[in-house]
C-alpha cells in the first residue's frame, strides 16, 4: 500500500522490487514459496536485460510501499479466481499440490506479461487492498478486557475497516483454553492453536453497535468485492484463504457498515461516549498508512475524549500494530477514565500465532 509520503521515497528498479518481493515471501509464519520462486524467476529475468514484467511493473510507483509486484500478482490472482485464466489455474498450488507448477505458471505468466489484458494493467493502477480476519483472534482478547473491566456493552468502532470483516468480531469462534468468545457454531473457528498460552476471554460482554471507516473501503457482500480480497491473499496461504471465505460467507449474513471517510474526521464525527456503554476504537494494521497530522488528530481528540470520559460512560482503543522491534505486533487496551494503556499479547501480522502476556 502506498502512503502520501511515497513521493519523497526512492524508486528501486524492477529486479530490486521483484527480489524484495521474493524475500518477503519467504518471511513470517505464513510464507508463500509460490510466489517467492516466481519473483525470482522474473528477477532473474531483469537482471538478465529488458523484460516485459519490467516494463509492466513501471506502470505503478517503483517504491516499496507501492509493493508493485503484489499489485501485479493481485491482478493475476483475480484472473485466476474468477476463470479469466483457466490454463494458469492449473498451474496454481491447491491444497492437494501445495507446490503448485511453478515452472508451468512461469511459462504463461511470460506469455501473459508480454500482452497484458486489461484487468492486469487494472490492477497495476490500484494499491493493494487486504481485510486479515485472523486479527480478530487478537482483537477479542481487546474486547474482553474492555467488558471485564467496565462490565457494559460495547459500541464498536473501526477506522480503516477496509471490508469491515474485524467489525463481524463476535460471529467468530475463539477457543482460549478455559474461556472461550461467541459461538462455537460459528462457521470460523480460531482453535486452541491459535494461541501459544490460555487466552482470557471471561467477563466478555456482547457488542451492541458497530461501525466502520475506510478511505478505500471494499464491499464484502458482493462478488467483485470478495474476487478483490482473495486475490491479494497469497495462493498458497490456504489456512488464511479458509479463513477469509468462511469470513465472507458470514459478511453476507450479519451487516456492518463502513463509511466512506478519512479516520480523522469520522472519530471526530462518531466516537462520542454514551451513558452505560463502552463505548471502544478500534484499528489494526493501518495507522502507518496515515500521515502524521490525520495520527496527531485521532490522537487528540481521544485525549479530549477521554478527558470527559467518566466510569458509567468510558471510552477505550483496541490498537493492533507494529511493536516496538517491529517484528510482532502489539494487541494493547487503553482505558478512559484514566487513559492507561496495557499490552495484552505479542502476534503475527496476520493475528495467530497469538502469544497473551500475564
Ligand atoms: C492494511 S489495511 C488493514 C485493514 C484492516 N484494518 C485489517 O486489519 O485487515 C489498511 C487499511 O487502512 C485504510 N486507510 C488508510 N488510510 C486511511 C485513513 N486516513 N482513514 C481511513 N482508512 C485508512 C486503507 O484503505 C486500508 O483499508
Amino acid at each position: 500500500m502506498s502512503t502520501t509520503a511515497d513521493a519523497a521515497r526512492p524508486e528501486f528498479s524492477a529486479a530490486e522490487l521483484l527480489r524484495w518481493q521474493e524475500a518477503g515471501c519467504l518471511l513470517g509464519s505464513s510464507p508463500s514459496p509460490f510466489y517467492a520462486a516466481l519473483f525470482g524467476r522474473f528477477a532473474a529475468d531483469c537482471e538478465q536485460g529488458s523484460a516485459p514484467v519490467a516494463d509492466l511493473l513501471a506502470r505503478a510507483p517503483m517504491t516499496i510501499n507501492a509493493a508493485a509486484p503484489l499489485r501485479l500478482f493481485g491482478g493475476v490472482h483475480r484472473g485466476v479466481l474468477v476463470a479469466e485464466f483457466p490454463e494458469l489455474a492449473a498451474t496454481w498450488p491447491t491444497t492437494e499440490h501445495p507446490a503448485g507448477d511453478v515452472d508451468g505458471a512461469y511459462d504463461l505468466l511470460r506469455t501473459l506479461f508480454a500482452s497484458p489484458p486489461a484487468s492486469v494493467l487494472d490492477a497495476l493502477s490500484r494499491d493493494p487492498q487486504t481485510n486479515e480476519v485472523g486479527r480478530s483472534a487478537a482483537l477479542a482478547l481487546g474486547l474482553a478486557q474492555i467488558g471485564r473491566l467496565t462490565r457494559k456493552p460495547i459500541r464498536l468502532f473501526e477506522i480503516g475497516s477496509s471490508a469491515g470483516l474485524n467489525l463481524r468480531i463476535d460471529s467468530y469462534f475463539c477457543d482460549g483454553g478455559a474461556t472461550t468468545w461467541g459461538s462455537p457454531d460459528a462457521a470460523l473457528h480460531f482453535g486452541a492453536d491459535c494461541y501459544e498460552k490460555q487466552a482470557d476471554f471471561a467477563g466478555a460482554t456482547p457488542i451492541i453497535e458497530r461501525r466502520g471507516c475506510d478511505i478505500n473501503p471494499i464491499d464484502a457482500t458482493t462478488d467483485d468485492g470478495a474476487a478483490t480480497l482473495m486475490s491479494y491473499v497469497w495462493p498458497d496461504q490456504f489456512a488464511r484463504l479458509d479463513r477469509l471465505r468462511r469470513a465472507l460467507e458470514i459478511a453476507r449474513a450479519v451487516p456492518a457498515g463502513v463509511d466512506v471517510q478519512s479516520a480523522d474526521e469520522w472519530v471526530d464525527r462518531r466516537v462520542v461516549t454514551v451513558p452505560d456503554t463502552a463505548t471502544v476504537l478500534m484499528h489494526s494494521v493501518m495507522w502507518q498508512y496515515m500521515p502524521d497530522a490525520v495520527q496527531n488528530r485521532i490522537t487528540a481528540t481521544l485525549a479530549e475524549r477521554g478527558a470527559a470520559a467518566t466510569d458509567d460512560a468510558p471510552l477505550a482503543l483496541v490498537s493492533m500494530e507494529p511493536g516496538p522491534q517491529a517484528i510482532a505486533m502489539d494487541l494493547s487496551v487503553t482505558l478512559w477514565p484514566g487513559g492507561d494503556r496495557e499490552v495484552l499479547a505479542h502476534c503475527g501480522g496476520h493475528g495467530p500465532p497469538i502469544e497473551p502476556l500475564e
